[in-house]
C-alpha cells in the first residue's frame, strides 16, 4: 500500500530520536503536524554539522517546502514559540508563512510554569521530575474549562477578562498554598496583547487545513512528542506527562481521525532510557548503564538532565504496540551498543511468583516487576553511519530480529548515527524517501 499519511510516536519513555526521523522523512513530506504536549519536548536535529533544537515547532520545518501545523492538543507557550522562531529563523526560510497554529490551542502561561515548579518543590521525594515548563498545570486548566485559547487573543476584552480571572486563581495558589512569588497579571496581559499581533496571521483551523491537504493527495506526517509510556492514561502514572501521547491524540489533538492515518511507526531506541522519576524495570545503575549513557550522550534536549539508561524492554514496547497498533518500528541508536560482549533484552517480567509478558504500565504494577532477560552475543564492528542492512554485523542483525520478533512489529527504519544520512530504510517506506 502506498503510504500518504504517516504517524510517528515514541514507543518508550520519550527521547527515542523522533526528531531526526521526522526531519529525514520531511524531505518528501508536504506537512508535519504536532498534536500533543508542549515545549517539554526537545528535538535535536543535525544536518551538515548544524545542530538545531526545536521544542514546539514541528521537526520538519528545516525543509523549506514543509508546512508545519501546531494542533489544538498542544499547550502553547507563546514566549517559548517566539524565542524558538528567532532561533530557527536562519535555518528555516519563510517560517511565519509556513507555520500555522490551531485557534483552539490552550495557552501555557508563565504562571503555569511557576505552579509546576512550586508543586514539584513541595512534593520532595515524591516529585515527578517534570520539565518545569508548566505542562501539567496548563492541561489542568484546559480540562477545567478555564484555559485561555489562542482564539481569545483575537478579542482584547475577552483576553483581559480571562487573564485577570485565571491569574487571580494561579496567584492565590502560588502564595497561599505554596508560599511562592506571584506572577504579575499585567505583565502576562501585556505580553499576550503584543503577541496577538504576530500570532494572528498564523492562526487557522488545523483540522480543515490538514484534511484538505490529505484530500489533495499531499503527504502528511503526524509528529508525536514524548512516548507511550509517559501517556497520562496508559503510562507509568503518576510519573507521566499530562497528555495522551499515542495515536488516539491525532484525532483529539489534531482533528484528524486516526482512520485517515495509513501507517503508524513507533520510534524505539535499541536500549531504554527515561528522564524524571518513576519505575524503570531494566534500569542499570552500574558501569554498563554509565557506558550506554556516555556512548549515547544521554542528556535531555530540553532540560539537559542526565537520562537513566537500561537494557531494551520488549514487554513495555509490546504493550505500547497493543495500545497503538504499530505498523512498523524504527530502531535508533544501534551504534551505541557497538562493542558490548553480550547484550540483554527483557522478554518477560517476574511479579512475585508469576511470570508475565503483558501488564498495564501504571507505577504500581511496573514498580513490582523484575525483568527476565535473554542474553545474546554482541558485535565488535562499528555500525556508526551504516546505510545498508546487508552491511550490518551478523550479531547486530540478530539483535534487531530479536527485538522485532519479541515486540511483534516489523522494522521500517534503523538509525545508525545522528545525521540524516546515517539511516537504513526498508521496503515499507520506500515510496516516501
Ligand atoms: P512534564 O511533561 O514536564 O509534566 O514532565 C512529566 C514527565 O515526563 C517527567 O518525567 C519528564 O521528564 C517527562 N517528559 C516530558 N517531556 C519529555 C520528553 O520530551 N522526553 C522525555 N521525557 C519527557
Amino acid at each position: 500500500m502506498t503510504i500518504q499519511t504517516l504517524a510517528i510516536v515514541g514507543g518508550q519513555w520519550g527521547d527515542e530520536g523522533k526528531g531526526k526521523i521526522v526531519d529525514c522523512l520531511s524531505a518528501r513530506t508536504d506537512a508535519v503536524v504536532r498534536f500533543q504536549g508542549g515545549h517539554n519536548a526537545g528535538h535535536t536535529l543535525v544536518s551538515d554539522n548544524r545542530k538545531v533544537v526545536v521544542h514546539l515547532i514541528p521537526a520538519g520545518i528545516l525543509h523549506q517546502h514543509v508546512r508545519a501545523f501546531i494542533g489544538n492538543g498542544v499547550v502553547l507557550s507563546l514566549d517559548a514559540l517566539q524565542k524558538e522562531m528567532s532561533s530557527v529563523a536562519e535555518h528555516a526560510r519563510d517560517l511565519s508563512e509556513r507555520l500555522r497554529i490551531s485557534e483552539d490551542c490552550t495557552l501555557l502561561l508563565p504562571s503555569h510554569a511557576a505552579l509546576d515548579q512550586a508543586r514539584e518543590s513541595s512534593k520532595g521525594k515524591r516529585a515527578i521530575g517534570t520539565t518545569s515548563r508548566g505542562i501539567g498545570p496548563a492541561y489542568e486548566d484546559k480540562i477545567a474549562r478555564r484555559g485561555i485559547k489562542v482564539h481569545d487573543l483575537l478579542n482584547a476584552n475577552i483576553l483581559s477578562e480571562k487573564v485577570t480571572v485565571l491569574l487571580d486563581y494561579h496567584n492565590f495558589l502560588l502564595s497561599e498554598r505554596y508560599g511562592a512569588p506571584q506572577v504579575d497579571a499585567g505583565d502576562v496581559l501585556d505580553f499576550l496583547s503584543g503577541a496577538a499581533e504576530w500570532v494572528t496571521p498564523m492562526i487557522t483551523d488545523v483540522s480543515s487545513d490538514v484534511s484538505k491537504l490529505i484530500d489533495e493527495g499531499k503527504r502528511v506526517l503526524f509528529e508525536g512528542a514524548q512516548g507511550v509510556l509517559l501517556d497520562i492514561d496508559h503510562g507509568t502514572y503518576p510519573y507521566v506527562t499530562s497528555s495522551n501521547t499515542g495515536t488516539g491524540a491525532i484525532a483529539t489533538g489534531g482533528g484528524i481521525p486516526v482512520s485517515r492515518v495509513n501507517h503508524v511507526m513507533a520510534i524505539i531506541k535499541a536500549y531504554t532510557t527515561r528522564v524524571g522519576a518513576g519505575p524503570f524495570p531494566t534500569e542499570l545503575n552500574d558501569e554498563t548503564g554509565q557506558r550506554i549513557a556516555e556512548r549515547g550522550a544521554e542528556f535531555g534536549a530540553t532540560t539537559g538532565r542526565p537520562r537513566r539508561c537500561g537494557w531494551f524492554d520488549a514487554v513495555t514496547v509490546r504493550r505500547a504496540h497493543q495500545l497503538n497498533d504499530f505498523d512498523g518500528v524504527c530502531i535508533t541508536k544501534l551504534d551505541v551498543l557497538d562493542g558490548f560482549d553480550t547484550i540483554k533484552i527483557c522478554t518477560d517480567y517476574r511479579v512475585r511468583d508469576t511470570v508475565s509478558n503483558n501488564m498495564s504500565c501504571n507505577a504500581k504494577n511496573l514498580g513490582e516487576c523484575e525483568p527476565i532477560y535473554e542474553e545474546i552475543p554482541g558485535w565488535n564492528e562499528s555500525t556508526l553511519g551504516t546505510t545498508r542492512y546487508a552491511d550490518l554485523p551478523r550479531n547486530a542483525k540478530k539483535y534487531l530480529d530479536s527485538i522485532a520478533e519479541l515486540c511483534g512489529v516489523p522494522i521500517d527504519i534503523i538509525s545508525t548515527g545522528p545525521e540524516r544520512k546515517h539511516t537504513i530504510f526498508n521496503e515499507a517506506l520506500a515510496n516516501w524517501i
